[in-house]
């Protein structure tokens, strides 16, 4: 007899950032401030992220496009080869990521790609630290503590571990 098991989860909505504590305001702005520095000249989809270490320290990323499509990379993924490449040692705690479209600040927020939850996932293993995820729109602020719900059943260290004979 199968079981059938429900995975839910829950985070907080804000409609202004003014609602943030002073930090977060902080690293959305410098999220947008990164979106502003993409090269998405083929999407013309300008996204950035920011993320904040444990020390205090922002390091901030942002997508990077290639005319050889997938040669093309994400924010987060730019951001997270940043903080980990310069700063080892210094734990991502929280990631705010901002889009910028030929419209301006979408409304709704963006997340992130597959590619990137699982970097992202990679990171909080690394570390042993839940990385807070900030979705920044224009109307609607997302926060979700971890990359676990946004990646449930996750393919990580552990499975490499479990898996082998
Ligand atoms: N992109 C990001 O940088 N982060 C996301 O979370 C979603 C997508 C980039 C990849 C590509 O350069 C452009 O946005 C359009 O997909």
């Amino acid at each position: 007899m199968f079981k059938e098991k429900t995975i839910s989860f829950t985070y907080r909505e804000y409609e202004h950032p003014e609602e943030l504590n002073a930090e977060d305001q902080e690293l959305i702005m410098s999220a947008k401030a990164a979106a502003k520095m993409a090269y998405a000249p083929y999407s013309k989809f300008m996204v950035g992220a920011a993320i904040r270490l444990e020390s205090g320290r922002i390091v901030h990323g942002s997508n990077v496009e290639n005319a050889a499509f997938p040669s093309g990379i994400c924010a987060e993924r730019t951001a997270i080869a940043g903080a980990v490449s310069n700063y080892p040692d210094d734990k991502p705690v929280a990631l705010a990521i901002a889009a910028i479209t030929e419209g301006g600040l979408p409304a709704e927020s963006v997340s992130p790609c597959g590619n990137c939850r699982q970097v992202i996932a990679e990171e909080e293993g690394r570390t042993g630290r839940q990385i807070r995820i900030i979705l920044s729109g224009k109307e609607r602020i997302r926060i979700i503590d971890g990359i676990g719900p946004l990646l449930p059943l996750q393919f990580g260290r552990d499975s490499l571990r479990i898996n082998r004979p």
